[in-house]
């Protein structure tokens, strides 16, 4: 049995310099002085232990220290504005689809009279997986009710019983994916249990063609986190080719009086899919998964010198962008960084995406780091290019060692006024002195059954910020520590978090990706 049980810099507190008195102001920008800048030289500020080989430099409040100019609608808000739904596709429909819903409309109908329907352009269609197509709707307008259909400008209406508008939907079997000898199901409400895992015994799995239709029951054999692995029924385990688009769900026993229980079924648009990995092909020593929004402008910077580093491949999760990234991500593909693109619009899932991608990861990567856009690794002490790859891929031969970890290091606005044009490894250069939390590597092959690592060890990392007005992390060590809920930038916002002058990632950047930067060449002199 593998153990999680490797560190690279197994304690936060070892060998850290005191934290030290802020850097020198110097016109509202922070300049190194000679005695820091010499201090840097020596201490070069990663070398925590003398194993130290992996230093994560931990960007995550860089991306939105802007809030002024960049407000974005909260979550929340965002969230409700659309309607996703889920459909199997006609191919009749093929032709919307690929002209990305253009003649698709949503169709609402009049809550006082039957009879009067509304049609509203569909906002945008995505690829829910090989046989479902998402849709997304804008919400109803006054007095009409939740989309009750689609329609193909003109004539021809989309009789799909899977037509839902999901938002509405709190039980759902939303995702499905064979895992060795096993189905995985990820279900919406079932547990309110957040870290523990649940006894499977109270859950049958349910396999077939239609929400009505299930003809294969089999076990749960574990239940975490809204995630349920079942048992395969025979026939599909024999034939796994055959399991393909079968619909899957779960059922529980709901207690009613007199010791009497009722079986509900959850409802599901969840329909098995496999990875479609050659297993003769070699894995990829390093691969990524990340879960998004809207950072369409960031992503080639860090998927660039990630690539350089050694990744090998990206499964991008995104969560109902619409800033175009699906074209950034399909010329990224074209030129050979091997990204694919996950629509994954389900809200508060962002671990289950996780474990999805985990399971969709292991027959393709050795190894896989779940990070965020505005993450990225950095290694003073190592040469660079392919530095990551060489690393995780020297234990890849290890079988005890299921996961590699590092420290983080968060920058600050690092005096700028506006996102960096240069890219934000060459445009941040400030951060706090103290490492703050941990990033991990892991060995998909052994995440064990429940996939409830995300619980353990990444659960507090997840929760990305996007909106610094967000209050509801208010209090978590996620949030930028010192940010109010008002919706007016502090005051010195830009001068905060920037302890270390540190441009060691900026030297690297420069010196060898410079010609790749998203934003061309770094001019010299500072944003300000
Ligand atoms: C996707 O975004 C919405 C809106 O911000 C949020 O409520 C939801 O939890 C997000 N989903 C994931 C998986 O992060
Ligand atoms: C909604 O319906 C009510 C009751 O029929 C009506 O008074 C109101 O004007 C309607 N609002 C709109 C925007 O149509
Ligand atoms: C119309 O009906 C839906 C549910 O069918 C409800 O959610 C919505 O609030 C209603 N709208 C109005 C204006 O009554
Ligand atoms: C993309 O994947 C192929 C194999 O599937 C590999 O040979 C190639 O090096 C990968 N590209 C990058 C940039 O790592
Ligand atoms: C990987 O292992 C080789 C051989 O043991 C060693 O020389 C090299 O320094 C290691 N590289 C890293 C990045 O740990």
């Amino acid at each position: 049995m593998i153990k999680f049980s490797f560190t690279l810099n197994p304690f936060c507190t070892c060998n850290i310099p005191k934290p030290r008195s802020k850097l020198q102001t110097v016109n509202g920008f922070f300049r190194p002085t000679a005695e820091e800048k010499a201090f840097s030289k020596t201490h070069p500020p990663f070398l925590f232990t003398k194993i130290s080989a992996l230093f994560l430099l931990f960007l995550c409040f860089l991306l939105y220290p802007f809030p002024a100019k960049h407000a974005v609608v909260s979550p929340c808000s965002r969230a409700s504005r659309i309607i996703n739904i889920i459909f199997n596709s006609p191919t009749i429909l093929r032709w919307n689809v690929v002209g990305n819903g253009k003649g698709l409309e949503c169709i609402y109908r009049n809550n006082y009279t039957e009879e009067e329907e509304k049609g509203v352009a569909v906002l945008s269609v995505d690829e829910y997986n090989d046989i479902q197509w998402l849709v997304r709707c804008p919400l109803p307008p006054t007095n009409f009710s939740s989309v009750v259909t689609l329609r193909s400008r003109g004539t021809i209406t989309i009789a799909d019983t899977t037509v839902v508008a999901m938002n509405y939907w709190e039980n759902l079997a939303y995702e499905a994916v064979l895992d060795g000898n096993t189905a995985v199901v990820f279900v919406k409400g079932i547990s309110h249990r957040q870290d523990k895992a649940s006894d499977p015994n109270r859950f049958r799995c349910h396999f077939g063609f239609g929400n009505q239709n299930y003809i294969l029951t089999s076990k749960a054999l574990t239940a975490a986190q809204e995630v349920v692995r079942c048992a395969l029924p025979k026939s599909l385990e024999i034939h796994p080719e055959k399991s393909q688009g079968i619909r899957a769900t779960v059922s529980f026993q709901l207690p009613m009086r007199n010791h009497h229980h009722r079986t509900i079924f959850v409802p599901s648009v969840a329909k098995l899919s496999s990875s479609k990995f050659e297993i003769n092909t070699p894995k990829h020593d390093l691969c990524v998964c990340t879960m998004l929004w809207n950072q369409a402008d960031s992503i080639r910077e860090w998927i660039t010198y990630h690539s350089w580093l050694g990744v090998q491949k990206w499964f991008i999760y995104d969560n109902n962008s619409d800033d175009g990234i699906e074209s950034v991500i399909n010329k990224l593909d074209l030129e050979g960084f091997n990204v694919s693109r996950h629509v994954w619009p389900w809200i508060k899932t962002q671990e289950a995406g996780f474990s999805h991608c985990a399971i969709k990861a292991k027959s393709e990567c050795n190894w896989v780091s779940f990070m965020d856009v505005d993450e990225f690794y950095y290694f003073p002490n190592l040469p660079g290019h392919g530095a990551l790859r060489t690393l995780v891929s020297n234990h890849t031969s290890s079988p005890s060692i299921g996961e590699l970890r590092t420290r983080c290091h968060s920058f600050g606005p690092s005096g700028l006024r506006s996102p960096p044009k240069n890219g934000v490894t060459v445009g941040y250069t400030c951060r706090l002195q103290r490492p703050e939390r941990h990033k991990s590597i892991v060995r998909p092959e052994a995440l064990d059954t429940t996939l409830m690592m995300w619980a353990k060890f990444y659960r507090r990392v997840a929760t990305y910020v996007a909106d610094w007005k967000d209050s509801q992390n208010e209090g978590s060590r996620d949030r930028a520590p010192g940010l109010g809920t008002e919706p007016i930038e502090p005051a010195d916002w830009r001068l905060r978090f920037c302890e270390v002058w540190d441009t060691g990632l900026r030297d690297v950047v420069l010196a060898n990706l410079d010609d790749v930067l998203p934003r061309g060449r770094y001019l010299g002199g500072i944003d300000i």
